[in-house]
């Protein structure tokens, strides 16, 4: 499902390593495993013994799909309650979302406290704040409890920029919402900055060397299993819930769809939440990268923090009892320690925004004119996805699924998000009702703010529609492309996508997204099929990277044009089918214009 084509090999000029510091592969490491790929989101980055695949029928209590943060949360929660557990991952544990953030682990998620107090309420707020604090304890505390070794540190976080109202009233909802928040007007390392908030022990880790840590307690356990290579493929509800995969089914009281986006989407998240795709790059400095996360509000977000590759605290120290976390191969402690400056940035709508290329040099330059950088260790991109009222979908997916939950939409903050999530959904399958679960429910009435926001960000699906259409019709040539270059042109009357890889060859596959049927675009930076209405990403031969599609782009020969199969949009040409998007019409929303990120 997320192999790509391993003969793409995206713009050479760009520097660093194209993978996730937290997956990259020690020099030593094994070499019988899968190479990394083209896209940056294949399991082949990630390095250890894999857990087993699913091969046989089983029976549990609680069934979770995906081993990113959200789904091993939830399990280890889940069973610390007594009930027997499987988890399903397609991939490898953390190589989701989880392996590609920066994984700061902070209740600082942009400027959140003043809107939540103005559109849910104060009480909401405050309810979000404690979960997020109770979620950076709940890790510092598993990490002792367990022994991993995985770099977690804590260090204030600062949110900074230059409308200093902005920041008045954050770190004021801040505060009120409970949260150790200062107003500072100085920020070192960014002196050009106005003002910013500061939070008082936060905290940053190593994101897979966690969640491996927690996957070794459950696999220790007998009441409890993580399989990973195990694509699940269709969730039946009811009384009991069954799980299939490709290879075998799961029987189960309870089910948590923990899979970024939800798998089989039949409550309509793609219409209440959409994907933001982010880059991130590893810089090696010349000199110290400094101590403290940073995360510039307002237009075009920027996060920094700083990586320590040992692993292990500011003095050396591993922050857990274990010393030994080489042994698993996972790419920590190998030995060559070198601290990174990670920065992140230049966000956009999955599909939207042009050359995701130009966008790593944007980071860069920008790295570039605030910290003394030597070069680039690594670089990667993924997306999250942002609800149209900013709060995370947490709790039952939807009315017609009996015993089915799910959690999504953390917008760009799962770190803390994810674990709360495994909080809330271990305590509402356990049958009780924690005061907070109102806020985070999938099917609550949205405030005021985000009923015009959901029409908005579905305009702006029906507009892509329409407009990619339109100019792909007008557009009959195959203009030459470059190795590592793609375009959508019109075949025998119907899109075509064509991508050339490495050594010259054509690749070709219908342009017309599975899900609803609006035209890719090609990402240039990860050689990948992006839609721009609900970011389903593809391979370039059409496989499925990234949901809500579920089917890969059909297949198409550049001389025999485009086999469309019976996808009703490629039927229809360039007829505009708004009730199947299920959106209206008009322009692209305020915050969208001004580029603003996950805050
Ligand atoms: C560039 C970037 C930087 C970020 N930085 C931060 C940060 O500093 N702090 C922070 O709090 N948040 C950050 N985030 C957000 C955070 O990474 C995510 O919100 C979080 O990792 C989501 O976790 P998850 O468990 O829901 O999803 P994932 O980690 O994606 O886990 C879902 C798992 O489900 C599996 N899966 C999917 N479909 C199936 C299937 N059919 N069968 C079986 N398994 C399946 C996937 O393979 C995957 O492993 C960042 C995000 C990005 C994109
Ligand atoms: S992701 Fe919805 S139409 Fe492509």
């Amino acid at each position: 499902m997320t192999a790509p084509d391993p003969s793409f090999s995206c713009d050479p000029t760009l520097p660093g390593e194209p993978t996730p510091v937290w997956l990259a592969e020690p020099a030593d490491a094994a070499l019988d495993r899968p190479t990394g790929d083209a896209t940056g989101d294949s399991a082949g980055e990630s390095v250890g013994e894999p857990a087993p695949a699913l091969t046989t029928d089983r029976t549990v209590d609680v069934c979770i799909v995906g081993a990113g943060i959200a789904g091993l949360s939830t399990a280890l929660e889940v069973r610390e309650r007594g009930k027997t557990v499987a988890v399903l991952e397609r991939d490898r544990i953390a190589a989701g979302i989880t392996g590609k953030s920066t994984a700061k682990l902070t209740s600082q998620h942009g400027a959140i406290y003043d809107y939540l107090r103005r559109e849910f309420g104060r009480r909401e707020a405050k309810q979000y704040a404690a979960v997020q604090e109770e979620a950076i304890d709940a890790v510092e505390r598993r990490i002792e409890e367990f022994g991993i070794d995985c770099g977690f540190e804590r260090q204030p976080s600062y949110l900074y920029g230059n409308d200093r109202d902005t920041i008045e009233r954050e770190t004021d909802a801040a505060e009120l919402a409970g949260l150790p928040a200062t107003f500072v007007t100085s920020v070192p390392p960014f002196e050009r900055a106005q003002a910013a908030v500061r939070f008082d022990d936060q905290a940053w880790f190593h994101p897979r060397q966690y969640l491996l840590g927690i996957a070794d307690v459950l696999q220790e356990d007998d009441g409890a299993t993580v399989y990973e290579g195990t694509r699940v493929t269709d969730v039946e509800s009811g009384t009991p819930c069954r799980v299939q995969t490709t290879s075998a089914t799961v029987t189960a009281e309870q089910v948590v769809l923990a899979t970024g986006f939800p798998i089989l989407d039949r409550a309509g998240y793609f219409a209440r939440m959409h994907p933001k795709r982010s880059y991130v790059l590893a810089l090696r400095l010349d000199g110290e990268p400094p101590e403290g996360m940073y995360y510039r509000t307002g237009d075009n977000y920027r996060s920094v923090r700083t990586y320590r590759s040992t692993g292990g605290g500011k003095d050396g120290s591993n922050g857990g009892e274990n010393d030994d976390s080489d042994s698993r191969g996972d790419g920590s402690n190998n030995g060559d320690s070198e601290d990174l400056l990670l920065v992140g940035g230049e966000n956009h709508k999955t599909g939207q925004g042009g050359s995701t290329v130009e966008r790593y040099r944007t980071l860069l330059e920008w790295a570039r004119e605030r910290f003394p950088v030597e070069s680039v260790a690594y670089r990667w991109s993924n997306q999250d996805y942002k609800p149209v009222d900013k709060v995370p979908f947490v709790g039952r997916v939807g009315a017609g699924a009996q015993n089915v939950y799910v959690a999504t939409g953390f917008r760009g903050w799962g770190m803390t998000n994810g674990v709360a999530a495994g909080q809330l959904l271990a305590a509402l399958i356990d049958g009780r009702k924690p005061p907070e679960r109102k806020l985070f429910d999938p099917m609550r009435l949205t405030p005021k703010a985000s009923a015009s926001k959901t029409i908005t960000e579905n305009v702006d699906a029906v507009s892509e529609f329409a407009t990619d259409w339109l100019r792909t019709m007008l557009t009959p040539e195959l203009r030459s492309l470059d190795p590592g270059e793609g375009t959508v042109i019109r075949r025998g009357g119907k899109p075509m996508a064509c991508a050339r890889d490495a050594d010259g060859d054509l690749h070709a596959t219908s342009a017309v997204c599975t899900h609803m049927y609006c035209l890719v675009e090609w990402n240039d930076a990860e050689c990948s099929w992006d839609c721009p209405c609900h970011g389903s990403r593809f391979a370039p031969d059409g496989e499925v990277l990234q949901g809500p599609a579920n089917e890969g782009l059909s297949s198409a020969s550049i001389d025999g044009g485009v086999d469309v199969g019976d996808s009703a949009g490629a039927e229809t040409g360039v007829s505009i089918d708004i009730d199947r998007s299920g959106v209206g019409s008009g322009s692209r929303s305020e915050e969208e214009d001004r580029g603003e990120g996950e805050d």
